[in-house]
């Protein structure tokens, strides 16, 4: 049931047009659930020194860090997080996945102002439903530089059962070490083109990437030939030469939850010679399903149940599509660790995406027909690396001038139609959509070379809310349009 309203009109000179202090999201956020319990944190993005690939280079990172902070908290505790902004440019963070208040979604010019240089900026919300999640900057190519992290929401009736929970964070390093995206596009956009020229702004290191491998042709996605790949694939900031090692006890039951925050890879996850039962995809429980291997684009989450062998046990990632991957260990305390040259360099049988799981019945959108519908064609090509929505380049200075509105309460039905050659993870801020009707919640979902996916929410959350593909380059390039009601 929601209360009818009448939107308030921008006022001139007004970027939003929507205000965060309209009653209405206000209201909204008095009817969160909420414990009374305070969840209190410092994030400082600030420049830090590192070393990748044997060279020492500079970057961006929350705390001065490559890996982030892990946030934890229970759903209804509020989250109270202050940026301290050390860097030498604004920032901001978006919590992605999080059904938030709309001024607290991070996105600037959209819904807050960006956090000035040596600024502080308060966000405060309660934490609306449980699961894995992450958060990162949402200004430009910050997130490609380390400015991300994971959020954890505990469920206080969590049915599954497991003894302990591992956050698995994946990123591919194409241009974090350079702080130049536009340079990176422009090599993008070249296709197979040699990336030897590229002039590293930052670091003592100049260029990482020692060698540059062709994009391979994807068997599971399509391809993405055009894609130039670099060889190196982060697991929990660490490189496969110095590999994460967990620890356990043989036969535990571990919650995997793995985050792939990479600017332009799927990683395609896997234990050899064992299978996964995947449980949750973007937060939301799916129905158990086993498999041999998840594939995960770009912005997605699977938590997926491990049981422990003795030994030694890799968990491979491998960068979909290119020759490339990264892993982590678990040890049991006996036995031998294996090198990385010993690992598999394939992972077949079942292997499905987040898209194509089924929805834990719990979680399916009460049935309804839809009172709108949205076409959102992906459109664009490498030839000149542009991408848009319906053939428009999205323009962050005028983000309300093409807005796709809805009203409040309806059923709306997007249909994501993919006209290019290329895969789309596409994402919606501040709602978990249903793919069709019986499929898995999520708010960020694989859309392969010419395939059309059909999703559904409820417009229960009044504000203005980005929606991209969570390919960095892609977005940054144009790929984005806004929803927008009260
Ligand atoms: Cu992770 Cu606009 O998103
Ligand atoms: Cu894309």
């Amino acid at each position: 049931a929601l209360a009818a309203c009448t939107p308030t009109p921008p006022a001139t000179g007004q970027t939003n047009r929507i205000l965060p202090t309209d009653p209405l999201i206000n209201d909204y956020e008095t009817r969160r659930d909420s414990t009374g319990k305070t969840v209190t944190k410092t994030l400082t993005p600030a420049p830090f020194s590192t070393t990748m690939a044997g060279k020492k280079l500079t970057t961006w990172g929350y705390d001065g860090a490559l890996v982030a902070p892990t946030l934890r908290g229970t759903v209804g505790d509020q989250l109270k997080v202050t940026v301290t902004n050390k860097l030498s440019e604004p920032t901001s963070i978006h919590w992605h996945g999080l059904a938030l208040r709309n001024d607290a979604d991070g996105v600037p010019g959209l819904t807050q102002a960006a956090i000035d240089a040596s600024k502080d900026y308060p966000y405060s919300f309660n934490l609306p439903h449980p699961g894995t999640y992450w958060y990162h900057s949402h200004v430009e190519m910050q997130r490609e530089r380390a400015l991300y992290g994971a959020l954890i929401i505990e469920d206080p009736q969590e049915s599954l059962k497991y003894d302990k929970d591992w956050v698995i964070i994946l990123d591919d390093w194409l241009d974090g070490v350079t702080g130049t995206p536009d340079e990176v596009i422009k090599e993008l956009s070249k296709g197979m083109a040699s990336m030897g020229g590229m002039n590293h702004g930052e670091g003592d290191g100049g260029m990482v990437m020692g060698h540059m491998l062709m994009g391979a042709s994807s068997d599971f996605l399509g391809g993405d030939a055009g894609d130039v790949a670099f060889p190196l694939h982060l697991f929990n900031g660490r490189e496969p030469e110095n590999p994460e090692t967990f620890t356990a006890t043989a036969g535990e039951r571990i919650r995997l939850r793995i985050i792939n925050a990479a600017g332009d890879t799927a990683y395609r996850v896997g234990v050899p010679g064992q299978k996964l039962t995947l449980t949750h995809t973007d937060g939301f429980p799916v129905q158990h399903t086993e498999v041999d291997a998840v594939v995960l684009g770009m912005g997605e989450r699977i938590d997926a149940i491990l049981t422990i062998q003795a030994g030694y046990t890799p968990v491979l990632a491998l960068a979909e599509g290119k020759a490339q991957m990264t892993y982590g260990l678990i040890t049991t305390g006996s036995g031998t660790a294996p090198g990385k040259d010993a690992l598999p360099k394939t992972l077949s049988g079942n292997v499905v995406h987040g898209g194509q799981l089924t929805a834990d019945p719990s979680v399916n959108l009460p049935s309804k027909s839809p009172d709108r519908t949205h076409e959102l064609r992906l459109t664009g090509g490498m030839a000149n690396y542009d991408w848009g929505i319906n053939g428009q380049r999205f323009d962050m200075t005028k983000p309300f001038e093409k807005a796709f509105d809805l009203k409040i309460g309806e059923r709306v039905e997007v249909k994501f139609i993919n006209d290019t050659e290329m895969w789309h993870p596409m994402h919606i801020h501040g709602h978990t959509f249903q793919i069709g009707t019986t499929g898995a919640r999520k708010d960020t979902v694989i859309v392969r070379p010419k395939e059309t996916v059909t999703v559904y929410f409820d417009a229960d959350n009044p504000g203005q809310w980005l929606f991209h593909c969570h390919n960095a380059y892609h977005a940054e390039r144009g790929m984005m349009g806004v929803f927008s009601y009260l």
